[in-house]
């Protein structure tokens, strides 16, 4: 099933460290996309405070609206984290704890596609697979496969350009994007029509 139109991903970046890997593989997105899907980052999650109820009785803080605004207008959100002690890195999680606490939650029948870095053997699938849980609860719908898992990233990304170089990795994550592509595209053709 296919519309015509754009679609439009935006990136939810988990590691905020200058060189970050993630950072590498979330620049390499937009060039690896098919033909009419445009790709862009969202603002930092940097600019979240640390979630407290009593900061949320004061108003949601602009960074977390205006990042759910994003959200709420995109076609797909793509997340490309690290993974931090098997698990989400806290600042990641504290970003989407606070997002949804927006009314609507942005990620409610959001298409979502995962994606992680890491310099282990792994590649960061502990954290892709304790997002899945999380994003149960936001009611988002999490693309399936093909996975995208780069391990041992530090190989695969030129130290100098901060490029992501390695063949086999570009092709998975341009075979990813296509499915999620098609994927966003049914989502999307699914409600204008019901
Ligand atoms: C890590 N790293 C890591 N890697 C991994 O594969 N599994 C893990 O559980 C962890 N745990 C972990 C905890 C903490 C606190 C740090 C700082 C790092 C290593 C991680 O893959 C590596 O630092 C990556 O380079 C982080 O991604 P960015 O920042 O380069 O995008």
């Amino acid at each position: 099933m296919s519309v015509a139109g754009p679609l439009h991903f935006v990136v939810l970046l988990g590691s905020l460290r200058r060189g970050s890997y993630n950072a590498a593989v979330a620049r390499a997105l937009p060039a690896l996309a098919p033909a009419g899907v445009t790709i862009e980052p969202l603002g930092s999650i940097g600019d979240f405070p640390i979630y407290s109820g009593d900061v949320e009785a004061e108003g949601i803080p602009a960074p977390v609206a205006a990042m759910g605004e994003a959200i709420a207008k995109a076609d797909g959100v793509i997340v490309v984290t690290p993974e931090y002690n098997y698990s989400i890195p806290g600042g990641l999680k504290n970003a989407i704890d606070w997002l949804s606490r927006l009314k609507p939650n942005p990620f409610l029948d959001k298409p979502v596609a995962l994606e992680s870095a890491s310099v282990g053997m792994l590649g960061g699938a502990r954290a892709q697979y304790h997002l899945r849980q999380t994003f149960v609860m936001l009611e988002a719908c999490v693309f399936n496969k093909p996975e995208v898992f780069v391990a041992q990233a530090n190989q695969k990304i030129d130290a100098a350009t901060g490029a992501l170089t390695d063949p086999p990795a570009r092709d998975i994550i341009a075979k990813q994007l296509a499915g999620f592509g098609a994927f966003a595209r049914a989502h999307k053709h699914a409600a204008v029509t019901s």
